[in-house]
């Protein structure tokens, strides 16, 4: 028998054959971009750390879209801030949201697939994604539960096609599943934030968002209820549960730092994994491309294709809307 040279470089001499042997390719459908759009702002606004991202008012979210489609970007996840006037403790209102859900779907229709994060963060006066109890030491869980299933129905009435839930309560996929199908929205989606850990690389989106924990509150941070990353374990477990519960679609976030867990968990679950390539970790090549270390869509397309490598079916990324250009499809 002949013998194949240790790593094939004929595989490598040029660009054709490297085309034609490929194992993984990302294609610009699998890719979902992030919308922010904000109460009470006269003006689209800038994030820092993800360029090409806005805070964008109902006016110029429609434009967006409008642009967005034009590029051949037709999936989204939507986070609608609310104005100060609109945190409360409990009994949230979200109008604001449920109001710009309706004109997406009105202007656009089936053009577009829009996924709606739920969580309570942006809602909450502590900045919690959920309910705090009277001394502010702790999230009341089923209290939480019971508010996010109520606020996935509204967005679900309102159009979304689904429901991403980011809270990490315990239990709430269940109650999402069956607040839905209690009101005759059996073909709504649930896409679970399954495995989503106390990260530092939510920097930018907490600007985004302004949904930063209060630094009056006891409860500092989120990490009583977002998974510890010491603990892989929880992610295949909270995964597996998320499933049980009628989650269609499961994530991993963050995702540059959590391929194992990606791997792991796509290879054990039948479900599509999602994975969210989050503000800070797009911010970290953004910040290196500023100061002329890296080529920025080179980057951000390198990150994309070890998501797909660790099992990833699609990406939320904040560069979606660059996806046709970058990776020439
Ligand atoms: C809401 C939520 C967060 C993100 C998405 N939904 C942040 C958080 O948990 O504080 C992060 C997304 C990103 O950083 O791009 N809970």
């Amino acid at each position: 028998m002949y013998a194949q040279p240790l790593g094939n470089r004929r595989f490598r001499q040029n660009k054709h054959i490297r085309e034609l042997v490929r194992e993984v390719r990302v294609h610009p459908e699998e890719l979902i971009q992030g919308l922010f759009v904000v109460d009470g702002i006269k003006e689209k606004e800038a994030i820092p750390g993800i360029p090409g991202t806005y805070r964008d008012t109902p006016e110029t979210l429609l434009m967006q879209v409008e642009d967005d489609l034009a590029k051949g970007v037709s999936k989204f996840l939507l986070f609608g801030v609310p104005g100060p006037q609109d945190k409360h403790s409990h009994d949230f209102d979200h109008s604001f949201t449920v109001s710009q859900i309706k004109a997406l779907k009105d202007k656009f229709g089936s053009d577009i697939w829009l996924a709606v994060d739920v969580c309570l963060c942006a809602s909450t006066i502590s900045g919690h994604c959920g309910i705090l109890n009277d001394c502010g030491d702790h999230v009341l869980n089923p209290e939480s539960t019971e508010a996010l299933a109520d606020m996935a129905v509204q967005y679900a009435q309102a159009g979304a096609d689904c429901i991403a839930p980011s809270d990490m309560m315990d239990g709430r996929v269940l109650a999402i599943r069956e607040a839905l199908d209690d009101h005759g929205l059996n073909q709504v989606m649930i896409m679970s934030y399954s495995a989503k850990f106390a990260s530092k690389f939510y920097g930018p989106f907490r600007v985004a968002c302004d949904s930063a924990p209060d630094e009056s509150v006891k409860l500092k941070d989120r990490t009583t209820y977002q998974l510890d990353y010491n603990r892989p374990q929880d992610a295949l477990t909270c995964s597996w549960r998320d499933y049980e519960e009628g989650a269609d679609i499961l994530m991993v976030k963050p995702v540059v730092h959590y391929l194992d867990i990606l791997k792991t968990l796509s290879d054990e679950i039948p479900a599509p994994f999602a994975v969210y390539y989050v503000s800070g970790e797009h911010a970290c090549i953004e910040a290196a491309a500023e100061k002329g270390l890296i080529d920025a869509a080179q980057g951000h397309v390198e990150a994309w294709h070890a998501m797909k490598r660790a099992g990833a079916s699609m990406i939320i990324t904040y560069a979606a809307r660059y996806g046709r250009e970058w990776l020439g499809s």
